[in-house]
């Protein structure tokens, strides 16, 4: 049997770029909050896990009904998302061990299908580093010229979106975000931090509708998605014999 993982999900942000009177996890996605959504595909793929919630201290809008995981705590966010997966990795220090598996979710991503996530688990089972979901780029890139117009094309070749979840084991995150807080760097992803430890993090290919809710025509978007993934299954492979 397959190692379960701790999830640790940051959902501690206030989504100021969606102009909504919510936090983005909050507002609604087919009747329920898109923090219930997402809360929901990774206990599809991990019942077993136990999980870290990231919140605000001052979240009015959470409901612990929301969290079908039987072994779940509650972490206060921080300043950054750094500070927040900081907060969770502190709070389960002496319980998670050192080689621990934790895969780190945005909740702003509640299309993540079953089968990226038990794809994801199953590549980073015996990898010595940890890794990512990450999509290849598709579209031809452009680099701004700081005044709106295009001072270069950027070759796509060998370029990735990082996705979420992003998984490693507990020693190295906690000691990779340590070291990147010492160095001072900006830390948008766990992989990032890693990867200044000098390690290279796999890239495990997922879907492109495993998108992050970050602007207002993106809650449409999701809808869509989680529609279109109803209609086809495919994405309860491995998780339910009868689905
Ligand atoms: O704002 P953005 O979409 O980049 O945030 C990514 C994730 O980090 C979201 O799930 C958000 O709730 C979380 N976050 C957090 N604490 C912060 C800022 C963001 O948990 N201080």
């Amino acid at each position: 049997m397959s190692e379960v993982p701790w999830l640790v999900v940051p959902a501690a942000g206030r989504g100021r770029r969606m102009g909504a009177d919510r936090p983005k996890q909050y507002l609604e996605l087919q009747g329920r909050p898109v923090l219930a959504h997402t809360l929901a595909r990774l206990y599809q793929a991990f019942p077993a896990a136990r999980l870290c919630l990231c919140l605000d201290v001052d979240d009015r809008h959470f409901d612990p009904a929301w969290v079908p995981f039987a072994d779940w705590r509650r972490v206060p966010g921080g300043a950054e998302r750094v500070d927040s997966v900081t907060n969770a990795l502190e709070a389960i220090a002496g319980t998670a061990g050192e080689r621990d598996l934790v895969l780190v979710h945005d909740v702003a991503r509640p299309c993540v299908t079953v089968d990226d996530l038990v794809r994801l688990h199953a590549a980073l089972a015996d990898d010595p580093v940890g890794g990512l979901l990450a999509a290849p780029a598709a579209d031809t890139m452009k680099r701004d010229d700081g005044a709106g117009r295009v001072s270069a094309t950027e070759p796509r070749e060998g370029l990735w979106h990082a996705l979420t979840p992003q998984g490693f084991r507990y020693g190295l995150l906690c000691r990779a975000l340590r070291e990147a807080r010492a160095r001072g760097l900006a830390v948008t992803d766990e992989a990032s931090a890693v990867e200044a430890l000098g390690q290279a993090p796999r890239l495990v290919a997922g879907r492109r509708d495993n998108l992050k809710i970050t602007h207002p025509e993106d809650l449409g978007l999701a809808a869509l998605v989680l529609a279109a993934q109803a209609a086809s299954p495919s994405h309860h492979r491995g998780v339910d014999p009868s689905g």
